[in-house]
């Protein structure tokens, strides 16, 4: 099946201008959802990787069942004052202000080998925040992968010399 049947995009979502690309419906259809997550799997499966990274929300649905599948771990990138222990963050722009990420300071180690799972690459400026988590523990990414990326928004110069990967494209 044509994965990208099984994302419905909403115009006008969140606001006027976006075209909002909704994964529900693949979520909800178990045979796309397998076909995706096999997907992402068949783009790291060479990669000796210990760690998966996923960004609060949606990153979690994809990037933990990934690590499953892959036998690593997964570690989980939250939004500001939900990591219990203690946390490294950072701040970054957003179009009209600023906003921050989280990470477990215990959860990479120097040298930990770590694979970024995430639905969508839009500007890459969320990928580019737990870039700069991970690499600020120690940990070196040796794979960002996405379900969805949006070609025309030109993030992959931003993640220049990354090994960067999506299933679905948009442009
Ligand atoms: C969305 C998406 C990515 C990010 C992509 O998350 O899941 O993480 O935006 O955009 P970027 O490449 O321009 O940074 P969002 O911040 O909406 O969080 P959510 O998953 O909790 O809805």
């Amino acid at each position: 099946m044509d994965l990208k049947e099984a994302i419905r995009e909403v115009e006008g979502f969140p606001k006027e201008g976006i075209n909002f690309k909704d994964i529900t419906p693949l979520l909800k259809d178990g045979k796309a959802f397998r076909n995706a997550i096999d997907a992402i799997v068949n783009n790291i499966k060479n990669k000796d990787i210990d760690i998966v990274v996923g960004p609060e929300a949606r990153g979690f649905l994809l990037g933990a069942p990934v690590a499953y599948a892959i036998g690593a771990g997964f570690v989980p990138v939250r939004k500001p004052g939900k990591l219990p222990w203690e946390t490294e963050s950072y701040d970054y722009d957003l179009e009209y202000g600023e906003d921050s990420l989280e990470i477990h300071k215990d959860a990479i180690h120097p040298g930990t080998k770590v694979a970024i799972v995430d639905d969508l690459l839009a500007t890459g400026g969320t990928t580019k925040a737990v870039i700069e988590l991970i690499e600020k523990l120690g940990g070196e990414v040796v794979a960002v992968e996405y379900l969805i990326e949006l070609e025309f928004l030109n993030a992959r110069e931003l993640l220049k010399g990354y090994a960067v990967d999506s299933v679905i494209k948009y442009n």
